[in-house]
């Protein structure tokens, strides 16, 4: 492949970086091989990447490449223009509906360290959207347990019995130790180190490729910028492509990827 500049195999796996356009790049890639893809597009012009984006026809690539049950996380947030929310979040989310896509969840990143925002007739924004599609019903999930407050504790209610008669029993009930996390995700804005202007805290990719991947899955981000979901994958033993247009970016991802400095 001509666009491949870069491929090392260390140890079990594969970190595997492309420079292009990845609308092209994910053309030279076969169906159904990703497991998980983790990425955040440009949106709403916010930053100039001297690049122009065909959703439509990346979505389409994406549901090509991507397995039966696997997962694709589309992190983005909305712009404010002419003093109304843009909803291109929504938007994307359901042309990825309409090619094909479940949306399996819509979580939310809470910022613990957000901008503050002065002279708007509305609330500081402090989070971004995280997607969840999936092609089919996801193939892998590892849920992150949280301790239950009430562990332990016992307690009656009422639920419903399978008869005939539908009847309500009454029935006791131990809180157990762990639960599954919710759909909101605390953490702070990455410290970035880099030159670029976007970077991911490592915590989101970490947390999504543990929840929605296993050891020696192929993990795609089309949108690589910094490589901080392949490094990410280095560390938690997850095979990488990562895809980026710029080439200072990516070279800043190649040496991000190699060093694992990101934090
Ligand atoms: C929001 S940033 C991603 C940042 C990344 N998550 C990180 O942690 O550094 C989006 C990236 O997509 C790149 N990009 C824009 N258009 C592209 C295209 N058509 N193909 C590949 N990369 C593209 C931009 O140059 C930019 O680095």
């Amino acid at each position: 492949m001509n666009n491949m500049s870069k491929h090392i195999k260390r140890g079990r796996n594969m970190i595997d970086l492309r420079k292009g356009d990845c609308l092209d790049v994910m053309k030279n890639i076969p169906d159904n091989s990703i497991d998980l893809v983790v990425t955040s597009p440009p949106y709403d012009d916010l930053r100039d990447y001297n690049s122009e984006i065909n959703f439509t026809e990346i979505i389409k690539q994406l549901y090509r490449v991507v397995k039966d049950g696997g997962v694709v996380i589309w992190n983005v947030n909305d712009r404010i223009k002419n003093g109304s929310k843009t909803l291109t979040s929504f938007k994307q989310a359901i042309l990825f509906n309409d090619n094909g896509f479940n949306v399996n969840d819509v979580m939310i990143w809470e910022k613990t360290n957000p901008m503050p925002q002065v002279k708007q007739p509305r609330y500081n924004q402090v989070f971004e959207y995280m997607f969840v599609f999936s092609k089919g019903k996801p193939k892998t999930f590892n849920p992150i347990m949280v301790d239950c407050k009430s562990a332990g504790i016992n307690y009656n209610s009422t639920c419903k019995q399978i008869t005939k008669n539908n009847k309500r029993i009454k029935k006791n009930f131990i809180v157990n130790n762990k639960k599954i996390d919710s759909n909101i995700w605390k953490f702070a804005v990455a410290q970035n180190k880099t030159k670029h202007p976007a970077v991911f805290p490592l915590e989101l990719p970490l947390r999504h490729i543990k929840t929605w991947s296993n050891e020696g899955d192929v993990v795609l981000d089309p949108f690589m910028g910094s490589g901080t979901t392949g490094i990410a994958c280095k560390q938690l033993n997850r095979n990488f492509i990562g895809i980026e247009i710029d080439d200072e970016y990516f070279n800043i991802a190649k040496e991000m990827i190699g060093s694992d400095s990101n934090e």
